[in-house]
């Protein structure tokens, strides 16, 4: 039995306790986004110390207790399959069977080209610094006398995005010949979720040097959307539609690649605007940078 994947489950349960409790009360906020900022940080810090195939074999642990529930023994599923000595998860013997996607995935990083494993590296290292910056930004949002920092902030924003987004594309160029992702189909889903994520962002930079601060506010609310959409929603989405769709090489994999984004995005307008259905002043500018 894993004991990292077993102790990460229980630490994903306590967070959703945490929003479910604290969803509501915004003081509660804080707390919320600081955990799940830890738990990003344990899944992707892991890669930089432990390498890709090490990160990826955890990653793909915690899918394969939900992908395995109810199966027969000798069953195997048309979107599962088996890696050499098992060596693309931590269960040995209790899971021999992962989504192929999975088993793709792995065997993508091990002896991969230093440029890809590098592409990688730079791409989860820099979205996860995005991600400590953008809590930073909200967290200090509106404070009064931090209007310059929040300018440098949302620079140091964009600057990190654009090289995790950069690396993103050239990893989904590649993706064409893995038929276990989707091919062409996960490559060009990859490409909208990369628009998603950097075109709401640029939007967001776009309305700030207008000086429209509420249009600011809109944007950037929407980028935080893609972003958790990109990462949490997407990898949440993996975990009900793994088990459900195992008979269908591709499908669960392209739903989490094509719809974890836009999601996020539609997710983070409807809260903005019941925030400001029930607060009208709350839709107007609080940071004015330049
Ligand atoms: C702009 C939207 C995003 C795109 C297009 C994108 C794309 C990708 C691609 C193509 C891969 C590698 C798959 C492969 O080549 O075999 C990947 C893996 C990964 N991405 Fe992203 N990604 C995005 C957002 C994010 C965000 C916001 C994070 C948060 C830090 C993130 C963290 C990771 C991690 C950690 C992996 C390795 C798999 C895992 O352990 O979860 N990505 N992503």
């Amino acid at each position: 039995m894993p004991i990292s994947v077993l102790g990460f489950y229980g630490a994903v349960v306590l967070w959703a306790v945490l929003i479910a409790r604290g969803a509501f009360k915004p003081k509660q906020w804080p707390l919320i986004a600081g955990f799940g900022l830890v738990l990003l940080l344990f899944l992707n810090v892991r890669y930089l110390i432990e390498g890709a195939p090490a990160g990826i074999a955890f990653f793909i642990s915690l899918y394969d207790f939900f992908d395995n529930v109810g199966l027969s023994a000798g069953e195997v599923p048309s979107a599962m399959g088996t890696c050499q000595q098992n060596a693309c998860s931590l269960w040995g013997t209790t899971y021999e069977l992962h989504q192929t996607w999975g088993v793709a995935f792995y065997d993508r990083f091990v002896d991969a080209p230093s440029l890809r494993t590098n592409a990688l590296y730079v791409h989860l290292s820099c979205n996860s610094i995005v991600f400590i910056l953008m809590h930073a930004q909200l967290l200090w949002a509106g404070k009064p006398g931090i209007a310059s920092a929040h300018a440098s902030l949302g620079r140091a924003t964009l600057f990190f995005l654009t090289l995790g987004t950069a690396a993103a594309l050239y990893l989904a160029s590649e993706h064409d010949t893995v038929q276990s992702y989707g091919g062409s189909l996960a490559e060009w889903g990859f490409y909208s979720m990369s628009l998603c994520v950097y075109g709401a962002a640029l939007m967001g930079w776009r309305m700030a040097r207008r000086g429209d601060w509420a249009m600011h506010r809109v944007w950037m609310i929407r980028f935080v959307g893609a972003m958790y959409g990109a990462f949490w929603l997407f990898r949440v989405l993996l975990m009900v539609t793994g088990p459900l769709f195992r008979e269908w090489e591709t499908v669960s994999l392209l739903i989490s690649i094509w719809a974890s984004a836009p999601l996020g995005v539609l997710m983070a307008d409807g809260l903005r605007r019941s925030w400001d259905a029930r607060s009208p002043r709350s839709g107007e500018p609080s940071v004015r940078a330049g």
